[in-house]
């Protein structure tokens, strides 16, 4: 299950419905940027790290290698989720996932303050830094947590380095990396340890034996590393490919993937967005949409459906369907619009133009749509949906070639219909 857009189309409830019937749900890439949300009987669940499968107790939820960990947010987030109930027990952590150490936060931060007018737009998490240091194999790994001397040289052995970066070109004071060993060894690793397994063997196990796996993407498409709208990305890989990756298995274990698309678009942070809107109609969406961050707080950018992104998510990914979500956020408006096409120099593009400088200067092509004005929290089914919202939707499926399985009307566990067949 991928985000096809720039994040946040709801991938955490749509994890907790086709959870319902797996076995095993797997993050394979991101940290604690991410920011999954779920509706449940009214309470509000906002996980970060840990898989959005965690609510059902027949799931086994796992972070991959893929994923760079905060073990203080881990635990956090372990710690509310004991408070409202919710058993951790099964969770299970890849000795091989990179942690993120306070100093990656600190330089994430620094860097961002450097850029100035240039910012990406970062959650400031240290998500960068992280991924960095595991490219450059200066990393910290969770196996580290359970071998005190070896974390301790590592950490010893990165902070020579960083702290050099951190005094002269940033003005910081530095970080004692014996007082962050000590730290880790007597507070984070004991209560850290009893989680870590072998996450590839158990899921090849899992395979072997017919059971179904669920990998929840973090971020976006457009956010990855590789195929997003570079440098305003985040610093892992999003795509499905990476499923494989980040977790250990082969290609041919993959039979679905599921893309899950916004009725309408967000972004936050900085870089190119060709559908935004700048007027009331925006201002709209962010308001009934409640487009703020999960976890930042962040005011999202909203506009319309963008269909060459998505063409090109469906491509990217070898989307299988599609789920839409959001749909009720357009109840009350008149009309609606969906970018089909980019011009760009006079020449028209279905899908995303392959060099950066040309899709910066796209002009959106829109269809426009009649609105349904009717409020859809409620519908359940297909036909409960007014003519114009399932030719919306229809026409959105048309645009990407592939079916719409679930349409989501409301942030509740119960708030969606399937859509095709
Ligand atoms: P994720 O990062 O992709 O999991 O998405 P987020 O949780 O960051 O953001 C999606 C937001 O939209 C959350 O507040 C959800 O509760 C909410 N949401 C999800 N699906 C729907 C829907 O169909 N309708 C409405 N109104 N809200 C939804
Ligand atoms: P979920 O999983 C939306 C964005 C940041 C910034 C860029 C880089 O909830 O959809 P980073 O901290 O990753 O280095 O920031 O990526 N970003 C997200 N935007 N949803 C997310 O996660 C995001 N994770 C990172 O806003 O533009
Ligand atoms: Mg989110």
């Amino acid at each position: 299950m991928v985000g096809t857009q720039w994040g946040d189309e709801g991938k955490g409830r749509v994890v907790d419905i086709v959870a319902k019937e797996c076995a095993h749900v797997v993050r394979y890439q991101g940290g604690h940027n991410a920011g999954h949300t779920l509706v449940v009987d009214g309470e509000v669940f906002a996980l970060q790290l840990i898989p959005s499968g965690i609510l059902y107790d027949h799931v086994v939820p796992i972070i991959g290698n893929g994923v760079v960990i905060d073990p203080r947010v881990l635990l956090t987030e372990i710690d509310t989720l004991a408070a409202k109930g919710v058993n951790c027990e099964r969770l299970m952590l890849s000795p091989q996932a990179h942690l993120v150490m306070p100093y990656h936060q600190i330089l994430d931060e620094l860097a961002e303050g450097r850029r100035g007018d240039n910012k990406i737009g970062t959650t400031k998490r240290g998500i960068g830094p992280a991924y960095a240091d595991k490219a450059s194999r200066t990393g910290i790994r969770v196996e580290d947590l359970l071998d005190p001397e070896h974390l301790r040289s590592r950490l010893r052995g990165s902070l020579a380095e960083k702290n050099v970066i951190l005094r002269d070109v940033y003005g910081h004071e530095g970080v004692d990396p014996d007082r962050l060993a000590d730290e880790l060894i007597d507070e984070i690793a004991p209560r850290v340890a009893p989680y870590i397994g072998d996450t590839v063997g158990h899921l090849h196990e899992a395979l072997h034996a017919g059971e179904r796996v669920l990998f929840e993407g973090a971020q976006a498409t457009f956010l990855d590393l590789d195929h997003g709208t570079y440098p305003f990305v985040t610093s892992s890989n999003p795509v499905a490919g990476y499923a494989l990756v980040g977790s250990g298995i082969g290609p041919g274990a993959i039979d679905q993937v599921i893309g899950i698309a916004k009725a309408y678009l967000t972004r936050v942070g900085a870089g190119p967005f060709v559908t935004e809107l700048h007027d009331e109609i925006g201002d709209h969406l962010v308001e009934v949409g409640r487009e703020y961050g999960t976890n930042t707080g962040r005011r999202r950018r909203t506009g319309w459906f963008d269909a060459v992104m998505a063409r090109q998510a469906v491509r990217l990914n070898a989307c299988t369907e599609i789920a839409l979500t959001k749909l009720d956020v357009l109840d009350q408006l008149e009309t609606i619009k969906v970018c089909v096409a980019y011009e760009v120099d006079g020449r028209r593009y279905e899908y995303l133009p392959h060099l950066r400088r040309l899709h910066d200067k796209a002009i959106p092509v829109y269809a426009e749509l009649p609105g349904w004005k009717t409020d859809l929290s409620e519908a359940t089914e297909r036909h409960d949906l007014p003519r114009e919202a399932v030719e919306y939707v229809s026409f959105l499926e048309r645009q990407m070639g592939v079916p719409i399985r679930f349409v989501c009307v409301g942030p509740g566990r119960e708030q969606y219909l399937r859509f095709a067949a």
